[in-house]
């Protein structure tokens, strides 16, 4: 078993707070162990204890839709919560349930290492920012150390007062934003796309681009590298970028086809005019 898995186990154990007297079941998060993005809310509630599953309620419903705003789901991040045990009547976690519980997040996002944390409302808020209110600062990010921490107000809030759900899909489509790699990939289309239409745009690519189709093709491979890898392809002409991207979906915008190797670049090598490297991947 990984180390996650028994932490998660640890977890699902855990008696050293009175939260763990009133629960069905812990929920320790679920998600890929080397997610780049992690989802931290405040603690399960009625379903989630039931289950032992973060965010299955109504908030999660409403979670799942801003993920798919984005073209990611539950299934590319890791979703935890800052107390891992249900309190009672749903009511806030208190200061010592917060600090005796915190270890076990903070084991979990060193396992993990994302490269972001979005934090869903004021309470998981506050692994990174202290003395300002969530009004303050909802929607701006902030690095710390290697994390670039992004606070949301919580889904819950958008059940209950539209003003909140506005705020959250502005906010939660920041995330695109911060991937480099995101806004590289969706110029480089447009500029092609561009160039299709107009010559003078081509000599913008070296002068090597004629009219033709673009296709975009993701490529899978070799875990994490492949998971990540494009080909922009154009005419005669492939580039390959190390998008940055969690492996899209066939229906995202300008996707052709999905090829779950990298046997494209391997028989095209002639054609490769440039390799993009748009971040630093860690290593398995
Ligand atoms: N609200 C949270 O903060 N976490 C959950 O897991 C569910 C609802």
């Amino acid at each position: 078993m990984s180390q996650l898995g028994q932490l998660a186990e640890q977890i699902r154990g855990c008696t050293l707070c009175r939260l763990s007297k009133g629960r069905t079941l812990a929920v320790p998060g679920e998600g890929p162990e080397n997610a780049r993005i992690m989802f931290v809310g405040e603690g399960p509630g009625f379903h989630e204890d039931q289950q032992g599953r973060p965010f299955v309620g109504a908030a999660g419903q409403f979670l799942q839709q801003l993920l798919a705003s984005i073209n990611l789901t539950r299934q590319d991040v890791y979703i935890t919560n800052v107390v891992k045990c249900r309190p009672p009547n749903n009511r806030d976690p208190q200061p010592d349930e917060l600090s005796t519980c915190r270890p076990y997040l903070d084991q979990q996002i060193a396992l993990i290492q994302p490269q972001m944390i979005v934090t869903l409302g004021r309470f998981s808020m506050q692994l990174a920012f202290t003395g300002v209110s969530i009004s303050q600062v909802h929607g701006i990010p902030k690095k710390v150390g290697d994390i670039v921490y992004l606070p949301i107000f919580h889904p819950a809030a958008a059940l209950h007062q539209v003003r909140f759900k506005a705020a959250i899909e502005q906010d939660i489509l920041k995330i695109r934003g911060f991937w480099p790699s995101y806004r590289v990939l969706s110029q480089l289309s447009h500029r092609m796309t561009k160039s299709a239409h107009n010559s003078s745009a081509c000599s913008n690519l070296g002068g090597r681009v004629s009219k033709g189709k673009l296709r975009i093709i993701p490529l899978g491979g070799l875990g994490e590298i492949g998971r990540n890898m494009m080909v922009v392809e154009y005419d005669d002409s492939l580039i390959v970028v190390d998008a940055g991207l969690m492996f899209p979906n066939n229906d995202m915008l300008g996707i052709d086809i999905v090829i779950p190797d990298l046997t494209y670049i391997l028989q095209r090598a002639e054609r490769l005019q440039a390799v993009l490297i748009t971040h630093v991947m860690r290593t398995m």
